[in-house]
């Protein structure tokens, strides 16, 4: 069964705990929380108070996407708050190994980033041997509710024959638009999970948006 990864980004802020509760029922979700900083993207969302407030009332896996210049800066912050999975973005990294190499030490799960513009061949093998997700950006990063880009789905056909050839099991993660639209055909390729904000925090049964992802 995929994982689903609600986007807390698209849920009612005012009511979190409430709005997190209703999901307290569900196996294989991970909670999707999108760090932004004002910077690497034009949006400002939460940090550490709220993350830690999240991991109270939840046991589900928490996943924190770190959309911010300085991805470095943030592991040791983060290390303390119950954080599952922690995905940087390649493009905001000069020396990615030995980031890998720090987050390893604090996270059970490291995730890679790449933006709708970077090509996946980028990413070396030796670096795909350390991961344990790579996140596949189907929209610019930055805001919820915007179009899923289409070409992401050869992304994902890239990234389950790389894992293939090379005898992996890194899981393959897609974060933009993701619908019931798209969810068929991206699962179909190899999307192990899918993160969606607006699709099911807009929708008036958060329950059977889950069940039509999957
Ligand atoms: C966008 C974020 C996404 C966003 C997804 O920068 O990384 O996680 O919340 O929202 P939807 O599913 O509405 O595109
Ligand atoms: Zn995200």
């Amino acid at each position: 069964m995929s994982i689903v990864s609600p986007s807390i980004l698209s849920a009612d802020f005012l009511n979190l705990e409430s709005e997190i509760e209703k999901f307290s029922d569900e196996k294989n979700l991970w909670f999707h929380l999108d760090i932004m900083d004002g910077h690497y993207v034009p949006n400002l969302t939460f940090g550490k108070t709220i993350l830690k407030g999240i991991h109270k009332v939840t046991t589900h896996k928490l996943d924190a996407h770190l959309m911010v210049t300085n991805p470095e800066d943030y592991v040791e912050q983060l290390s303390d708050i119950g954080i599952h999975n922690f995905t940087f973005h390649w493009e905001t990294v000069t020396h990615h190994h030995s980031l890998i190499s720090s987050i390893k030490k604090s996270y059970d799960s490291v995730g890679i980033s790449l933006n709708p513009a970077t090509h996946c061949e980028i990413i070396p093998d030796d670096i795909l041997k350390m991961i344990d997700v790579i996140l596949v950006m189907s929209v610019n990063p930055g805001f919820g509710g915007q179009s899923f880009i289409e070409s992401s789905i050869d992304k994902v056909k890239y990234f389950k024959s790389k894992r293939d050839e090379l005898g992996l099991s890194f899981k393959i993660q897609v974060d933009g638009g993701v619908t019931d639209k798209n969810a068929k055909a991206l699962r179909s390729v190899g999307a192990d999970i899918l993160v969606a904000g607006s699709y099911i925090f807009n929708s008036k049964s958060y329950k059977d948006s889950i069940n039509n992802l999957r």
